[in-house]
């Protein structure tokens, strides 16, 4: 697969004309007009447990509105930087509040594009309560994506705010449900398998009442229903978060996702980030009490939690990080047991010899090159390799 290749210019025609990503567009980029994505929602044959889901549209907006709506990109509407955007509270003039996340410039554009067109791309055409939800794009002076506002922001900011009260059991406990209602539907529920590949806390938002949205589809890929997987390059994401088997060959399928979610259960339920300055990571440290949920329990929450639902959080998390990617539960799977599957340990038995070296973590990669930051403001962010091999 050749790196996709576009010039800034080459947006106007991207959006004037019809069809490179089979949008419709009624007058092209200065115009309102609503665009519908053309791809239609296939429900998933096991999609008892999602809610119905629209049909996603959204617009092309004119510079003037989102300048206007985040009273002229104020920096008291900075809500948020990431490795490539920086985005901005705004609110329209029918009362919408919005989220204007701005690509930052970088040296090389053409990553910059890339990243846009693949969020584009992908949540674009996407509509679920536990997806971000994409109200349209702005191309003019630089490239921008208008979502609905977040109020709460991301689920690390109100787990490791050190002003914060500690977030709450039930809180923890929606947030993991939603979130893998979310991935349930990316793996399952589009027409094509979407694999995010950086699934982490800073990307999950909170609405008002916590409902999760899964955001940031910078990386995300598209999977042919036909391929097992696809092996990538360079490999971008979060440390800390990482399958092996992605980290080490670039092998991308919805257990490198399952993986992450793992990880990322196991940072709600303990309050701890999963690569700190400790050089213990959150995975070695929580390696010993995945057979006991209670010691994995942030201590700031003392007996206030639900007994019954930790034991299955623990359980899957246990699942899902499991080095070898066969023996991690598909999200269909996740979900049930997270919601009320019966937790069978012994189904989900590995043979002792496979248990025996069925563990991996960051820190074994000692002896290993380890990646280079690229990202100025996550420095657990990171990019390695520069040629593709899908
Ligand atoms: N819709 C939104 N509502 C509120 N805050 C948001 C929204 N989108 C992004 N943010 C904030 O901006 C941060 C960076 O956004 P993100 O899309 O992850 O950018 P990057 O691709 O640079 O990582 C998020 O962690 C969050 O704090
Ligand atoms: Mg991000």
């Amino acid at each position: 697969m050749r790196h996709l290749s576009l010039r800034s210019r080459s947006f106007k025609g991207l959006f004037s004309s019809v069809p490179i990503l089979g949008w419709r567009s009624r007058g092209g980029v200065a115009t309102h007009s609503t665009v519908s994505s053309l791809p239609q929602h296939v429900p998933d044959v096991d999609d008892t447990l999602q809610k119905p889901t629209k049909k996603p549209t959204w617009k092309c907006f004119s510079y003037q509105e989102i300048y206007k709506a985040t009273n002229s990109f104020h920096q008291d509407n900075l809500v948020g930087r990431g490795g490539y955007a920086e985005v901005y509270r705004g609110v329209l003039e029918d009362g919408q509040a919005i989220a204007v996340k701005r690509l930052r410039s970088a040296p090389e554009g053409e990553q910059r594009e890339k990243e846009f067109l693949t969020e584009l791309g992908t949540v674009g055409h996407v509509r679920h309560p536990n997806v971000s939800a994409l109200l349209g794009c702005c191309i003019d002076r630089d490239l921008h994506l208008v979502f609905e506002f977040c109020s709460l922001g991301s689920v690390s900011s109100n787990l490791h705010d050190e002003k914060l009260p500690p977030m709450d059991w039930k809180h923890r406990h929606k947030i993991a449900v939603g979130t893998a209602r979310g991935l349930h539907y990316l793996h399952k529920g589009c027409q094509r398998r979407i694999i995010h590949r950086d699934i982490k806390s800073s990307n999950i938002l909170l609405t008002n009442n916590f409902e999760p949205q899964i955001s940031d589809f910078g990386l995300a890929k598209w999977l042919p229903s036909n391929w097992s997987h696809r092996a990538v390059a360079p490999i971008e994401g979060t440390f800390g978060y990482l399958a092996p088997e992605y980290f080490m060959h670039g092998i991308v399928d919805e257990k490198t996702d399952v993986f992450a979610f793992g990880v990322f259960l196991l940072e709600i339920m303990s309050g701890r980030k999963p690569v700190d300055g400790s050089h213990m990571s959150l995975l070695s440290w929580a390696k010993p009490y995945l057979n006991d949920g209670a010691m994995l329990v942030d201590p700031r929450l003392g007996d206030n939690y639900d007994v019954a639902q930790l034991k299955r959080l623990t359980f899957v998390a246990s699942l899902c990080v499991r080095a070898t990617a066969k023996w991690r539960p598909s999200m269909t799977e996740v979900l049930d047991l997270i919601v009320d599957g019966e937790i069978m340990p012994d189904h989900w038995k590995m043979p002792d010899e496979e248990e025996e070296i069925d563990f991996w973590d960051f820190d074994d990669l000692d002896e290993c090159d380890t990646p280079s930051s690229s990202s100025s403001s996550s420095s657990s962010s990171f990019s390695i390799g520069s040629s593709s091999t899908t």
